[in-house]
């Protein structure tokens, strides 16, 4: 195939996919299976790849995002993103009609109605039709330029279609759907990660995350619902939104247009029982005056438009009975009472236990078992008790009495003054917080072990591990003998245990878990004392010398290191050879900031390890596979030819050692 003809497929390959993309994300009407999808995607792939020059920015191929960690520049909108006024009730609604009626002075209007989609805002500008800048709503001034991250949403389209307008902004929320929650809370459980509290946190930390190629794998979803054009000629939102529907933009579906107040109070009691068996959590009802020339009129408050305001859902309540309650150790050693419901249907689910925090919220209610408490959710997964039905107490109910000691081991509670939580005292003999300060090391910012929590369980309930010591002196046999594990699996393992004890010193400090002690902490410790047993002999009024370390930490660090058990499992570390010493490096300078390069070959003054430390030093990424966004190709002897042809087809530089250490000269 020649370029010419090259050319020809790529660009039919290009719409085909779109339309194709559309019709399936847009239109929930697919015209071609998933596997003709993906043969052709991956047709266009080999094609790009073997004539590169051909790729674009806004191929359908991009859409897999890309593996290099971005960081985010901000940008300001050109027209500042604005909230929308809150109305709560019918009442306030009316209000808010009489207000608009007097602006108009007269006049007949027309209201737009919307669902409020609860995720997070986004800005995205097309320019001659191609997607060129998502900007997140920031301050509602300045925000984080999300670009590849937006182009990876396959309901976003990467160019316009039809007459569409020279330069055209668009405003309109990314959401994460129900399903996709679900299937990424139960991935980072299962990682031994944080789950995300609701589908809105979820789909603003995607947004924000470094590497797109993740973002892709998401599962995110949006509906853009205004649009900014000084060449639309419709005088009216709604045909405006039509108009964005017709260039392949996915817009609100459930929008309706009236003409008075009460048929919108229609629309808000529909939705307020029909939101529940919505694929998305919605959390209100957007109201907006439809003429685009009466909006203009109306003008805006310092922050709001007069001209829409927001109707929001009540959390949905309901009543259930209080059975019993239960105590959660967490592994901090922190206890949460959670309350045991007769199942109740509250928003969509089957509810049978709810949250109660902690004891003062006992007190609060003055709960007593067999109590009638009212529950609520609001944004969260697990509802809360924000209530309870008096009148429906008896004499013979018994008051909840928290616990004085720990459902997992006995030791008696402490409440250390001006924390609202009890705490197990007993760190290293309660089984949650043994488990959980392992986990906790082998976790991704510490030792970074390859592992999760169950196999953590697993480990601990078969007497194999009782500290995070006991990890250095597995067995593979030992691990290959359990359930769910192969030969395989247990030697891939045991090398990432080995491999840890390459952790820099200031992962492994964080890694110990000692209380209060995060990561920012652990590495200014680390550059203060520079190893363990210089830390251990920091009385509190030198602690507190050091930046970032307050009252709190200095004497949870001094408690640390006064019981002989830590004194023992630090020997017992070092002995197997994790590092307990080491300069933390810092930063050295910004002369490679943003640049991508590769090492590749064998150098004469430096390793490539040294290398790759200080292309990060010096605010650079080293990556591992050349593509149009990497910088410069670092070469030494024997660099692969195949890397030298792509980067002389690419057009990307190859320098020496010489040329580098000229780079990143002060
Ligand atoms: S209109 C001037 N329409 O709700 C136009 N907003 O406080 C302002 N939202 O941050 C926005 N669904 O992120 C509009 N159909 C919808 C919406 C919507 C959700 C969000 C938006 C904004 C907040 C308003």
């Amino acid at each position: 195939m020649d370029v010419t003809q090259a050319k020809a497929r790529i660009d039919f390959l290009v719409k085909e996919l779109n339309r194709h993309n559309q019709l399936y994300y847009i239109h929930s009407n697919p015209e071609i299976s998933d596997f003709e999808f993906d043969s052709l995607l991956k047709e266009l792939s080999e094609l790009e790849n073997q004539f590169p020059l051909l790729a674009t920015e806004w191929s359908p191929t991009q859409r897999v995002g890309s593996d290099l960690n971005q960081s985010f520049e901000q940008a300001t909108h050109r027209y500042p993103m604005l909230s929308l006024g809150n109305t709560y009730d019918f009442n306030e609604l009316d209000q808010f009609d009489q207000r608009v009626a007097k602006g108009l002075e007269g006049q007949l209007y027309q209201y737009v109605c919307e669902l409020k989609y609860d995720g997070t805002s986004i800005s995205i500008t097309y320019e001659n039709g191609k997607l060129s800048k998502a900007i997140t709503r920031g301050d509602g001034t300045v925000g984080d330029v999300v670009t590849q991250n937006v182009k990876t949403i396959k309901s976003i389209p990467l160019e316009l279609t039809g007459d569409f307008q020279k330069v055209v902004e668009f405003r309109g929320e990314i959401i994460m759907p129900h399903a996709a929650f679900e299937r990424l809370n139960k991935e980072r459980i299962n990682n031994n990660e944080q789950a995300f509290a609701n589908p809105r946190n979820a789909a603003s930390g995607s947004l924000k995350i470094q590497n797109s190629a993740e973002v892709a794998k998401r599962g995110l979803d949006s509906f853009l619902y205004y649009v900014i054009s000084d060449q639309l000629k419709e005088n009216s939102h709604f045909e405006k939104i039509k108009k964005a529907a017709s260039w392949g933009l996915k817009i609100p579906q459930h929008i309706d247009r009236f003409d008075g107040i009460d048929q919108v109070k229609n629309f808000i009691n529909y939705w307020d029982n029909e939101r529940y068996n919505l694929p998305f959590d919605i959390d209100g009802i957007v109201i907006k005056v439809d003429s685009a020339q009466q909006q203009e009129q109306l003008g805006m408050t310092a922050k709001t438009p007069r001209w829409a305001i927001s109707y929001k859902f009540k959390a949905e309540q309901a009543f259930s009975k209080l059975m019993t309650v239960s105590y959660q150790v967490g592994r901090t050693g922190a206890i949460t009472p959670v309350a045991n419901l007769e199942p109740v249907q509250l928003a969509g689910t089957t509810v049978k236990r709810a949250s109660i925090h902690n004891a003062d919220q006992i007190e609060l209610h003055d709960l007593h078992l067999n109590d009638t408490v009212i529950i609520e959710k609001g944004g969260e997964i697990i509802p809360k008790i924000v209530g309870v039905d008096k009148t429906k107490r008896s004499a013979e109910f018994q008051k909840v009495k928290f616990i004085t000691h720990c459902p997992e081991c006995g030791t008696e509670l402490i409440r250390i003054d001006g924390e609202a939580k009890h705490y197990c005292p007993n760190e290293d003999g309660c089984p949650p917080q043994i488990k959980g300060k392992i986990e906790h090391f082998i976790g991704r910012k510490a030792m970074n072990i390859a592992t999760g929590e169950a196999t953590i369980d697993l480990l601990y309930e078969q007497g194999l591990i009782k500290n995070v010591g006991d990890l250095y002196q597995l067995k593979k046999s030992q691990i290959a003998r359990l359930e769910r594990f192969a030969d395989k699996s247990a030697e891939n393992l045991i090398l990432s245990i080995e491999q840890s004890k390459q952790v820099p010193y200031h992962k492994v400090l964080f890694g110990l878990g000692i209380r209060f002690v995060g990561e920012t902490v652990a590495k200014k410790l680390a550059l203060s004392c520079p190893s363990i047993h210089e830390l251990r002999q920091k009385t509190f009024e030198e602690l507190i010398q050091i930046e970032e370390v307050g009252d709190k930490i200095a004497e949870s660090i001094v408690l640390y290191f006064q019981k002989p058990e830590h004194l023992e499992l630090i020997q017992r570390l070092d002995e197997a050879g994790v590092q307990l010493k080491g300069e933390v490096a810092e930063a050295k300078g910004e002369q490679l900031k943003g640049l991508n390069i590769i090492i590749s070959g064998v150098f004469e003054r430096h390793s490539r390890e040294e290398l790759k430390t200080l292309i990060e030093l010096h605010g650079g990424k080293n990556v591992s596979s050349i593509s149009k966004q990497t910088h410069y190709v670092l070469a030494g002897q024997g660099i692969g030819p195949s890397k030298l042809e792509k980067a002389q087809q690419l057009n990307i530089p190859i320098i020496d050692e010489a040329f580098f250490e000229n780079l990143i000269k002060p």
